[in-house]
């Protein structure tokens, strides 16, 4: 059992890696999260001389021990602690969040080959309280077997925040919050961003405490709404991913409402361009295009518009290669939160089902992002995006290898493609008579995983109908 301090180290440690991997490590975020990494380290201390953080077959080792309650954004970290081939870091009592900045910038930056050298580059760079250690770091504990008996993640239709507000009955409620904001908007022309902040807020608070049940929620594609449901989607998807990038709440309740309101310029696009139920023409399309300069200009003119949610609105049609819409005479930077929310449109759009398409499946949607890294889109965002959610969201039905069903539990932010699987229908088609939950990560003693997902059922229902083997 890992301390409530240990947890903030890793957590704070994570953010600072993350930043300065999608940033630069000179970034403010990268300062504010060291700054709560040597506070937590200095809570640690009390008592203690050192924490050191490691990797072991796949799992961060803390003081000696597995971190299994792993949050999603400290993936980061286990990658940058396993690119220097097996050794942990060595924090030392003292360390400030100075020295915590600096060793992100070496971890993130410094190609030395062996500890030594590293731990002389930190020496050199004034960094004492910190080092690379060499193994060992204690062998990690075999891994629960699947099927152990866990209890599961609880499934989408049950799932109650702490709080105990179902997770569709939130949904529900930012839906009909972002229908009369846009009701509200055409009516008076006058934009009031009270509301759409009181959704942030809510949003953000019951996706912090059940993240997995609110994006099962955005995964279900069959609305009636894409305008509104979008907007809630687009919003749950960037807060879950922006989650790993930042400590402070009012960024992330600002980066909940920039995704919200990335398309408010629609708004003043015609309804019968907006809601035509088929391909556009030219002229409608140039019309259409001009919806993130027109949701800029909304939100320039409101009273208490964030910076992002006017980058969000003016950026997220813009392509990694600044191609897109609108046309720029001229290069700008473009935040990659902005980057972040052109993914997750383009997802959203892919997977949505619309009356004159059918949806892609999220593996089909995964592989137009992938095919798009670069040049439509920023590499570090589909990466972010797709350890979370793209591959095979919480609440995707799937077969599993040996022909059991099921839907995802959890997702695996090391490995996208294996997440956890709660069985709700054994291979011979029978209910299991208790909890069975399988972690398709669980590879077998020679090699190769023990179970894997063989389809979800939206790809085998798709490959059904069009008559293609199951
Ligand atoms: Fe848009």
């Amino acid at each position: 059992m890992h301390s409530e301090p240990a947890d903030r180290i890793v957590q704070a440690l994570s953010v600072a890696l993350m930043n300065g991997t999608v940033y630069f490590p000179e970034h403010r975020r990268v300062a504010e999260a060291s700054k709560e990494a040597a506070a937590a380290l200095d809570l640690h201390f009390q008592g203690r001389e050192s924490f050191v953080l490691g990797v072991v077959k796949g799992l961060l080792i803390v003081d000696g021990a597995p971190l299994y309650d792993l949050s999603v954004r400290a993936h980061r970290l286990m990658d940058v602690i396993g690119e220097r081939g097996g050794f942990g870091i060595r924090f030392s009592r003292g360390i400030t969040a100075d020295e915590i900045v600096a060793l992100v910038k070496a971890l993130l930056q410094a190609r030395t080959r062996s500890a030594e050298e590293f731990n002389a580059l930190l020496a050199h760079r004034e960094i004492v309280h910190a080092a690379l250690q060499v193994k060992p770091l204690r062998e990690a504990p075999p891994q629960e077997a699947a099927s152990s008996g866990r209890e599961p993640a609880p499934p989408r239709e049950d799932c109650i925040a702490e709080s105990g507000e179902p997770c569709v009955e939130v949904y529900t409620w930012a839906l009909g919050g972002i229908r009369d904001f846009v009701g509200n908007l055409k009516r008076d022309r006058k934009v009031s961003l009270t509301q759409t902040q009181d959704i942030a807020v809510r949003l953000t608070d019951a996706l912090a405490r059940d993240r997995n049940g609110f994006v099962a929620m955005a995964s279900v594609k069959d609305y009636d709404s894409y305008t509104f449901n979008h907007s809630v989607n687009a919003c749950i998807y960037a807060t879950a991913v922006a989650e790993q990038l930042m400590t402070d709440k009012k960024e992330l309740v600002a980066v909940a409402q920039a995704a919200l309101l990335h398309d408010v310029g629609k708004i003043l696009i015609p309804d019968e361009v907006l809601f035509k139920p088929g391909a556009l023409s030219d002229a409608e399309w140039t019309v259409m295009r001009q919806h993130p300069v027109l949701g800029a200009k909304i939100l320039m003119e409101a009273q208490g518009a964030a910076e992002i949610a006017i980058n969000v609105a003016f950026g997220h049609h813009l392509r990694y290669d600044q191609q897109g819409y609108p046309s720029l005479a001229m290069p700008i930077t473009v935040d990659p939160l902005t980057q972040l929310v052109n993914v997750i449109d383009v997802y959203e759009a892919l997977t949505a089902k619309r009356p004159y398409k059918k949806p892609f499946t999220p593996e089909r949607a995964a592989d137009v992002l992938l095919r798009g890294v670069g040049s439509e889109f920023n590499p570090l965002c589909v990466d972010l995006f797709l350890r979370h959610f793209g591959i095979f969201p919480p609440g995707t039905p799937v077969r599993l290898t040996d022909g059991s069903e099921g839907a995802v539990a959890t997702t695996n932010p090391c490995d996208a493609a294996h997440p956890v699987v709660h069985v709700t229908r054994d291979a011979d088609g029978g209910v299991p008579d208790r909890p069975m939950i399988v972690d398709t990560a669980e590879k077998l003693p020679g090699g190769g995983y023990r179970l894997e997902i063989a389809c979800s059922a939206a790809a085998l229902q798709a490959r059904t109908q069009s008559g293609a083997p199951a």
